[in-house]
């Protein structure tokens, strides 16, 4: 089997590198994946209001708000596929910890607005496709943590003065929910991918309905974030 050495983000307490590799095996799933989705997600990133140089605690409400609108009822979707892969349930929803952080800025979640155009999740592969987006926005979303350090002085003076729920302690966030496991959280993620499509009947067919979800799923959150 083909290896191929992917770059991948190397996550160290305090900091993040781009510049270290890791392999994993069968990963020409992966570099089908990132290619594919490549243009995708240099789009996407147009929307996403926080990479300016100030960022003002609105801005950052407002894209959690879009982000809830689109993770919540995706994920309940993605419930009945992967309640029992990689310890999704467990270790991998976002929407509690996005409820959390948005009641802890003082918002209320029954009144923010759903997405109603979603990518289809009636596969498994369709709800890996779905997941490799989720799961590779935490990598772009380390970054953009610490970009807001310096950039949105409001959210770090409300970090300072409000305490934080338990479930966000240890600084977890929507955008940055693994902290230091990031790194670890993404190779475990890649590996049971991997072996989801090892499970699969014929390996090419599956590949590409992965990669058919995960582009319905960077263009429909794109279309929700424009909107
Ligand atoms: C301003 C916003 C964003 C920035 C700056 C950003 C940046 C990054 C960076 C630096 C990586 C790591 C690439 C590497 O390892 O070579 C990455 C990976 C990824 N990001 Fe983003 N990202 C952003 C938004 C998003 C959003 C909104 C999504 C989807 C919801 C997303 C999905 C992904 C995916 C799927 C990967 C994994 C690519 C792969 O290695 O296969 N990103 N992002």
């Amino acid at each position: 089997m083909t290896k191929i050495v992917l770059s991948l983000i190397s996550i160290v307490e305090g900091g993040v590198t781009l510049t270290s590799s890791s392999q994993i095996e069968n990963e020409s799933l992966f570099l089908q994946l990132r290619q594919a989705t490549a243009h995708e997600h240099e789009e996407i990133q147009k929307f996403v209001p926080l990479q300016k140089v100030q960022v003002s605690l609105l801005e950052y409400k407002n894209f959690l708000c879009a982000a809830l609108g689109f993770y919540r009822p995706l994920e309940l979707k993605l419930y009945p596929f992967m309640k029992e892969q990689c310890d999704w349930t467990a270790k991998r929803q976002r929407t509690p910890l996005l409820v959390t952080e948005l009641e802890w800025l003082g918002l209320r979640i029954d009144e923010q607005p759903e997405c109603n155009l979603l990518p289809p999740i009636a596969t498994p592969a369709q709800a890996w496709g779905c997941l490799y987006v989720f799961e590779g926005s935490t990598l772009g979303g380390k970054l953009i943590t610490r970009h807001l350090r310096t950039a949105c002085s409001e959210l770090m003076q409300l970090r300072e003065t409000e305490r934080m729920p338990e479930r966000m302690q240890k600084q977890k966030t929507f955008l940055d929910p693994y902290g230091a496991d990031t790194g670890q959280m993404w190779k475990e993620f890649c590996h049971a991918l991997t072996l989801s499509q090892k499970r699969s009947n014929d390996s090419t067919m599956y590949a590409q309905a992965v990669i058919a979800s995960a582009l319905q799923t960077f263009q429909c959150f794109r279309k929700w974030l424009q909107q």
